[in-house]
């Protein structure tokens, strides 16, 4: 049995105190937007880096550090994935949209444009035309009964229409779900066609919930192997995004020898603290990864029933992975924008979904990465707006 009453006695004042984005940009509202956890760190990572500090370790990256980083990787995916790449093809990353940025740049045809399907994660649609002046093709997803799933003829007609790169996020981040083998294989069979390069962000992979398997897109077959370039980190599921370090992971040896020469600058935006917290959270993380999954379990199972109770009229389907919930307003009267009028009306900020591109419109990204009773406040406080409407 998990006892969870450590985490659920965590308090809103002391996460104001401690911090972060999430609980610090708007005064005196309740925090459930940015994709941060709020139950601190792995104590393993909290070692190690007092032992960056205590050693005073701020030089430069040591290579056999680097080259530990991608064991590390290796060893983390083989065991939790079924799958290791060869440490060879893992290399460091400031971050992972910096990895973005730098495919675009060396691995697209200039001025192709970029596809994103949508709902997506909110930088996806900015990115490109910020970093690369590119295009971007939002491509809607599909319903498929609950569940999202990709769009394959629109994605095709996107290559068509001039695009080369595939924006894949898996565990997707705003959906939550968790691609399957078989509908991985039915996209490659259209970026195959189309000869078409994939950006897989598996960031979220760590967290994925009981009944799903996270599977690496590259690792599928020889195909998406070849037309692959993968970006990760612990960033997200062991609370390190400040610490910039994010891994690329190359499965074609000639992406591979490109970035020899493309990477170099790129890599010397990473910084060594955050190396030798990726290593340990690889390496030592699994304990504090089970428990924290394990209470986001809980959390994602208490949302139904607390949507169920609290907010007639919205849908929620629990995410297969991520700690990040897409709830549907559509049906409440709220508008495009349900968020904007939560942060007014009863101060508590969610990530709109209009954000998340065309097909957002109408819903709001909840981050329940939070104590459970945090959580419970989030949703009466909704259940309020929605109550004064009724
Ligand atoms: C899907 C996805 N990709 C990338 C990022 C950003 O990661 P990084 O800080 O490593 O760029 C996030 C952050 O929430 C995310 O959810």
């Amino acid at each position: 049995m998990n006892d969870f009453s450590r985490l659920d006695a965590i308090t809103v004042e002391q996460l104001r105190a401690a911090g972060s984005t999430k609980w610090t940009t708007h005064p005196d509202t309740i925090g459930a937007w940015i994709a941060e956890m709020d139950f601190g760190i792995a104590e393993p990572i909290t070692s190690a880096l007092h032992e960056v500090v205590d050693q005073a370790r701020f030089g430069y990256n040591p290579p056999s550090l680097v080259a530990d980083l991608g064991r590390a990787y290796a060893e983390f995916s083989a065991r939790r994935y079924g799958l290791g790449p060869d440490p060879e093809m893992v290399r460091p990353l400031p971050d992972v949209l910096a990895g973005m940025a730098a495919i675009i740049d060396h691995y697209t045809p200039a001025g192709s444009a970029v596809i994103v399907p949508t709902p997506a994660y909110m930088p996806f649609l900015l990115l490109p035309d910020w970093w690369g002046d590119r295009e971007v093709i939002q491509v809607p997803m599909a319903r498929d009964g609950d569940r999202w799933v990709y769009d394959l003829d629109a994605i095709g007609a996107a290559f068509d229409a001039g695009a080369h790169l595939l924006t894949l996020c898996n565990p997707h981040n705003p959906i939550g779900r968790v691609l399957t083998r078989e509908e991985m294989l039915a996209i490659a069979d259209v970026v195959e066609a189309k000869g078409g390069l994939v950006f897989s962000d598996e960031i979220h992979a760590p967290l994925v919930y009981p009944g799903s398997q996270h599977v690496p897109y590259a690792s599928l077959d020889e195909r998406t192997a070849a037309h692959t370039i993968t970006a990760t980190s612990a960033s997200k599921s062991f609370n390190l995004a400040g610490l910039k370090c994010a891994q690329i992971v190359f499965s074609n040896p000639e992406h591979r020898a490109t970035w020899a020469k493309a990477g170099r600058w790129v890599e010397q935006g990473v910084s060594l603290p955050g190396i030798v917290a990726n290593i340990t959270a690889y390496r030592e993380g699994d304990p504090w990864l089970l428990e924290t999954l394990a209470y986001l379990d809980r959390n994602r199972k208490a949302l139904t029933g607390l949507v169920a109770d609290k907010l007639p009229g919205v849908r929620y389907s629990e995410p297969e992975g991520t700690y990040l919930a897409l709830l549907d307003f559509r049906e409440t009267g709220l508008g495009d924008n349900p968020a904007a009028v939560f942060q007014e009306e009863v101060k508590v900020v969610l990530t709109p979904g209009p954000a998340c591109g065309e097909a957002g419109r109408g819903f709001a990204r909840l981050n329940f990465g939070t104590p459970l009773p945090v959580l419970e406040e989030i949703i009466d406080r909704i259940g309020r707006v929605l109550a004064a409407r009724a």
